[in-house]
């Protein structure tokens, strides 16, 4: 049986996990159910990063050692991945006393070998991040990835000789295209190799918190005492927990997947690989990195109080979901949005009607009509068109999925379930069993019952749960040979006894959860209608006299409309998906609707107030307003045709 390891990133324990962790893990979980399924063994590794400057200072900040620290912070990670479900085959810590051992053999290695010198580190740090920048990478001091403020540090250290594998690593991404997904972050890591690589400081020696350096390597009495760079220590990780140091499972290394986000790609794609090359050992199979999560459209910050926890949501909405929103909601690879209401949509539309509602109405059908038991041997002559378009959707949700594209997978499965919705309201059973057509009848819900199966099956590595509930419903399993039967040889299954089962996913009529407060603040004070008087007034009546500070304080830009909708039961508002040259588009809600037809504006060059404060409008999130000028005959819309994100003053 082929074999293949999986890995999540081994998280920091400097917070409690939120909805990206989550995110990346499910992601893991999925992938191992889905290669599980088509029978291979699978292991899963998670785990915690509890060592570095980071750590050392959150601990601090709760007046706790960072051993109790992260003790309590690494149960909270594992007790919720429990919670989840999650089917981890090994939780790592970096504090286990094998690990930092293996982490010493390695280092010790690539000292032996020659990769490792000592030096000085004169640069700055980022220590939210735990990276090391150059002068030309930080702007004003802050962190260039995530903007933080950034120190400097100056102090002897070990060297790893990153520059000497710049060609193999332009090479092995060369030979190996696909190994770094999606292509356009494989292309920024390549443009990253090729500016040129300088070695890597990977030993530290301000603060005590990390794996001390292995025996033999610093003797001088009055040296400074050195620890592992956080991030070797982390990425040793993988291996250590696979039998580094003793027997390593070098089936499951030949065929590893790392999982992780955008952000810890170049650790991944750069550092690792290197760091590999260095030891001797096979390089990963595939680095998946996937995107970032915000909420309402706004970055996520505990400063702004508005992080998602995702043991509240799976609480308030069901872990199962949850993780169906997590996979359908965003392209792998590009960025995301929570926002409850799009959580509410997704249950209501997708689960609650187009599954929930398609297996309540077979059994009940089947109870009514064949007291719950149904056999039938000719489901294709009475329905060959139907059963004809089973096929094609399966082998397109298989290329999706082994494409690492679940939100495609997922609407290709939809499209399965909707045929299963279309045949019942096109054939009206209950008119074909009046006339007497049992037969008919009797092809139609096994046709319904086949095509609910298939959907389980399919289903399973995104909602393991439901995938189980369908299939006992149906009487049948969901293991690796149901999935070849019924879903990679496509077999029709003649013969089904189902059991009444509970409706799958209510509907939700309102938000579970509460809103961040100073989110819902806003709310409060503002209706749609307000802000469009607002809006007037500031332009129409007799303005008073501002200084350019004053007016200097607006932070007015450029933006070009990338999509522009009605709202639902509003007459005055469009909301906007607008791009403003920053790294997600904003959403706006403007009141213009009576002026424009959503249509004619896509495309179009308008002027926004890009730091007025967010409000919902409606119970949507609008970041900033777009300047109109308004007069007897109507109102018109200021456009400027400079780029996105220009300045306006
Ligand atoms: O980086 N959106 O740990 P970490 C999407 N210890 N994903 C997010 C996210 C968001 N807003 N926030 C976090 C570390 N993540 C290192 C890893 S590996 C050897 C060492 C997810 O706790 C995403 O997977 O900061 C990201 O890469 C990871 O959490 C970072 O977790
Ligand atoms: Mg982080």
């Amino acid at each position: 049986m082929k074999k293949s390891y999986i890995t999540s990133p081994i998280y920091y324990v400097n917070d409690v996990p939120h909805i990206g962790h989550a995110y990346t893990t499910i992601i893991c979980d999925m992938l191992k159910k889905y290669r599980q399924i088509h029978g291979q063994e699978v292991f899963l590794l998670t785990g915690t990063d509890e060592h570095g400057q980071k750590i050392e200072n959150s601990a601090k900040a709760h007046n706790q050692t960072p051993q109790a620290y992260a003790d309590s912070i690494s149960a909270h990670f594992r007790t919720l991945w429990e919670e989840f479900g999650i089917d981890f085959d090994y939780f790592i810590r970096t504090t286990d006393s094998a690990h930092c051992q293996s982490a010493q053999v390695a280092f010790k290695k690539m000292f032996q070998k020659g990769d490792i010198y000592k030096g000085v580190y004169e640069g700055w740090y980022c220590i939210s991040c735990e990276s090391h920048f150059t002068k030309h990478q930080v702007v004003e001091q802050k962190c260039p990835d995530c903007g933080k403020p950034t120190t400097t540090i100056k102090e002897e250290s070990y060297f790893f000789a990153l520059s000497k594998y710049q060609n193999a690593l332009l090479q092995w991404y060369e030979q190996c295209p696909d190994v770094i997904v999606p292509k356009h972050k494989r292309n920024e890591v390549i443009r990253f190799v090729e500016s040129g690589l300088v070695d890597l400081s990977i030993t530290r020696t301000g603060f005590s918190w990390g794996v001390p350096l292995p025996e033999g390597i610093e003797n001088a009495e009055n040296a400074p005492k050195h620890i592992l760079y956080v991030w070797l220590d982390a990425l040793i990780s993988y291996i250590s927990v696979i039998g580094y140091e003793s027997a390593m499972r070098m089936d499951l290394w030949e065929n590893a997947t790392h999982i992780v986000g955008k952000d810890i790609l170049r650790f991944h794609a750069v550092y690792w690989p290197a760091f590999l090359m260095s030891l001797g050992l096979p390089l990963p199979r595939k680095i998946y990195a996937h995107g970032w999560w915000t909420r309402d459209g706004v970055k996520m910050s505990k400063s702004i109080g508005n992080v998602v926890n995702p043991k509240e949501v799976a609480q308030s909405y069901g872990i199962e979901a949850f993780r169906y929103f997590l996979l359908r909601e965003v392209p792998f690879g590009q960025d995301g949005d929570f926002s409850q209401r799009a959580l509410i949509e997704r249950i209501n539309s997708d689960l609650s009607n187009d599954i929930g509602n398609l297996l309540n109405r077979l059994i009940g059908m089947a109870q009514k009509y064949f007291n719950l038991t149904l056999f039938c041997t000719q489901i294709e002559h009475f329905y060959p068109q139907e059963v004809a378009k089973i096929a094609p959707i399966l082998e397109r949700f298989e290329s999706a999925m082994s494409d690492m594209q679940p939100h495609i997978a997922l609407e290709e499965l939809w499209g399965l379930l909707r045929l299963g919705n279309n045949v019942i309201s096109t054939y009206e059973p209950w008119k074909m069993m009046k006339q007497g057509e049992s037969e008919p009848t009797l092809a139609l819900l096994m046709l319904v019952s086949n095509i609910l199966l298939k959907t389980a099956l399919c289903l399973y590595p995104i909602m393991p749960r439901t995938a189980k509930s369908i299939a006992t419903a149906l009487g049948c399993s969901i293991d690796t040979q149901s999935f070849t039967r019924y879903v990679s040889q496509n077999t029709l299954l003649q013969s089904a006894t189902l059991t009444p089962i509970a409706p799958l996913f209510p509907r939700i009529e309102s938000p579970l959860m509460p809103e961040p407060s100073n989110l819902s603040e806003s709310t409060s004070q503002s209706t749609a209608p307000k802000t469009q008087s607002h809006a007037q007034s500031t332009l129409t009546s007799a303005p008073s006299l501002v200084s350019i500070e004053e007016f200097a304080k607006l932070d007015l830009r450029v933006g070009v409309v990338l999509e522009c909708e009605r709202v639902p039961k509003s007459e005055k508002l469009l909301k906007f998906l607008i791009d403003l040259g920053e790294s997600t588009p904003r959403q706006i809600l403007s009141g213009i609707a009576k002026y424009y037809d959503p249509s004619e504006l896509v495309g179009k060059q308008v002027c926004v107030v890009a730091n007025l404060r967010p409000v919902k409008l409606m119970g949507l999130l609008s970041s900033g307003m777009i300047l109109s000028a308004h007069d007897d005959e109507g109102l018109s819309l200021l456009s400027v045709p400079k780029k996105a994100g220009s300045k306006i003053s």
